[in-house]
């Protein structure tokens, strides 16, 4: 079965085929990194044009490289939620549109499933039951994952996401947008140890997290300061990013130690950073537990983590079409449930 996957739900047109014999076949993205650059963050108006303008040339330049005609897809997925109502309905046009056309089923996927299930991209692929880390722009959630479907939530952020707290402080330390990875490339030549931030909520006894008074920390030492050189600079964003990935890695040992599982599996764009990476190797490895990550270039918003979750969700195909309706809102376990 051919399933071709559709992602639109913020600032990347993302593309794929996924071939459930064999494998990923190809994958196109397009980001809008440039396009918002300019106003210091997503502007939704501005995204939702902007797939309008990038997904059909997108899709040709995707059927081309995989040398397959777009008859010979089986399945079309869409992300359908969360994320911005307009992106999404972008998405949810054109897959509704192309269904309609080949006579082909639509099926909406939850924008966070997909993130979730990518890890199982990876090889070695981790067996059920896992730990999932979900840290991405938006979220910040400990799930335990028996099965496809079959999610339970451990804790979660009480306020910002991991990576709305990285953003948030690269604004202030004058870094521009997406602030993560510009953030922690600032942090690799910086001392951690020179501020100490606090590890919010790190003993708190629960698996939920707390970012958002780390980053008024980091706002009253950078008043203190005054006018920053790049030096100090990089020892505040190396010692902010040290103490929110203490959190996170405390917090996913605590979930292994608490659900008794010895997988954990990474996934959304914060997975991209490479201390977060190397301290939980590190701190699983202490404990005989793995820690699994998708491949770097899907931990961000892309098609293949769409087109994948359809795949595992949907393992004979499926017949009608997906409503077409988006969930800019849209709790996973409420999604799991209703498909289930
Ligand atoms: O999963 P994603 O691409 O989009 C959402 O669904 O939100 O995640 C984007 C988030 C942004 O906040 C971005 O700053 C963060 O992931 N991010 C990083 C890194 N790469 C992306 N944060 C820290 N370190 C990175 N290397
Ligand atoms: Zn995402």
């Amino acid at each position: 079965m051919l399933i071709l996957g559709i992602e639109t739900s913020c600032d990347e047109t993302g593309a794929a085929l996924y071939d459930t014999e064999k494998g990923l076949l190809a994958d196109v993205l397009h980001s809008q990194v440039e396009l918002h650059a300019l106003y210091g963050g997503v502007v939704p108006e501005l995204a939702s044009r902007d797939h309008v303008r990038r997904l059909l040339p997108l899709l040709r330049s995707l059927l081309e490289r995989a040398g397959r005609p777009v008859e010979d897809v089986d399945l079309i997925a869409f992300t359908q939620g969360p994320g911005l109502g307009g992106a999404l309905l972008v998405g949810a046009s054109v897959a509704a549109g192309l269904g309609l056309a080949l006579g082909k089923p639509v099926v909406g996927i939850h924008h966070l499933e997909g993130h979730l299930l990518s890890p199982l991209l990876a090889d070695p692929r981790p067996e059920f039951p896992f730990v999932a880390l979900l840290v991405s722009g938006g979220h910040t959630q400990l799930m335990r994952v028996d099965g496809v479907g079959r999610y339970e939530m451990l804790g979660e952020t009480l306020d910002d996401a991991a990576g709305e707290a990285f953003d948030k402080t690269a604004t202030l330390l004058g870094l521009g947008y997406p602030g993560g990875p510009a953030l922690a490339k600032l942090a690799e030549g910086g001392d951690a140890k020179r501020f100490a931030f606090p590890r919010p909520m790190i003993a708190s006894g629960d698996l939920d997290f707390s970012f958002s008074g780390l980053k008024t920390s980091v706002l009253t030492r950078v008043r203190e300061l005054g006018a920053t050189d790049d030096r100090t600079r990089a020892d505040l964003a190396a010692s902010f990013q040290a103490a929110i990935v203490d959190v996170l890695v405390a917090k996913c040992l605590q979930a292994l130690d608490r659900e008794g599982l010895e997988r954990l599996v990474v996934a959304g764009g914060v997975g991209a950073n490479s201390r977060l990476r190397a301290r939980l190797e590190a701190g699983v490895a202490d404990r005989g537990a793995k820690a699994y990550f998708p491949p770097l270039r899907l931990c961000t918003d892309n098609g293949a983590m769409i087109a994948f979750a359809a795949a595992l969700k949907f393992p004979q195909g499926r017949s009608g079409n997906a409503s077409f309706e988006v969930h800019p809102r849209w709790d996973l376990a409420t999604a799991a449930r209703a498909t289930a």
